[in-house]
């Protein structure tokens, strides 16, 4: 059986980035648990985080309706906590030009104010596996996230040999490769390198992970 150690005890004052590793200790530790324990552990926390998003979701509608509310949720999401928490449950994004073809906002999602320094949140971290990559569109770019030997990378959706998206490639969880579906390209997974055609190459984005959320800085 797998020995979870216990979490410490919050300690008053802790700060984001403590927070937030432990919260990715605790996703790791849950990862690693028998399956069953791990579906009881995985059905406990979404049961949780329903219950947060509810809560949260009519706090922000609340205060989207109001003059002043609205002005103290723009100033309350440039908290990193607060930013994280509600882009966590989906509640917030970062902007993104907006095309006809993209979906009008739910009512509870934001857009943030002002400059975010480039970091735009993409999907929980756990939603990438080794086997199936993720895509989505944020600050103007479109973007793949790859997870690789347990590590995430982001790079423009883009095939390098004519541009066209890498999604539904196929990954080599061994050789740590993926496929380009539409002629065959193979790329380095970690590095971006193409295999095929050794002058082309994905371009990397800067990546990290918060409280369980992939953020990524496209160029
Ligand atoms: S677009 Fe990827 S191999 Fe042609």
């Amino acid at each position: 059986m797998h020995d979870v150690s216990r979490s410490p005890e919050p300690t008053p004052g802790e700060d984001l980035e403590s927070l937030a590793g432990r919260v990715d200790r605790a996703i790791g530790d849950v990862a690693s648990l028998e399956p069953q324990a791990r579906a009881t552990a995985m059905a406990l926390r979404e049961a949780i985080e329903a219950f947060h998003r509810a809560g949260l979701t009519a706090i922000v509608k609340r205060l989207k309706d109001d003059p002043r509310g609205k002005e103290l949720l723009f100033e309350l999401v440039d908290d990193p906590s607060v930013r994280a928490l509600l882009a966590m449950h989906g509640i917030i994004r970062t902007p993104a030009p907006t095309t006809a073809s993209e979906p009008p906002l739910e009512l509870v999602q934001i857009q943030l104010p002002g400059d975010t320094k480039g970091w735009c949140s993409g999907p929980q971290a756990d939603e990438v596996t080794a086997e199936k990559p993720v895509a989505f569109e944020a600050g103007g770019a479109k973007i793949l996230v790859l997870r690789v030997k347990n590590e995430l990378r982001a790079f423009r959706n883009a095939c390098a040999h004519v541009g066209l998206p890498l999604e539904r490639g196929m990954c080599d969880v061994e050789a740590g490769t993926i496929t380009c579906p539409w002629h065959g390209f193979r790329f380095d997974a970690d590095t971006g390198e193409c295999l095929s055609a050794p002058q082309c190459q994905l371009e990397p984005f800067p990546l990290r992970v918060t409280a369980g959320v992939v953020w990524v800085k496209p160029s």
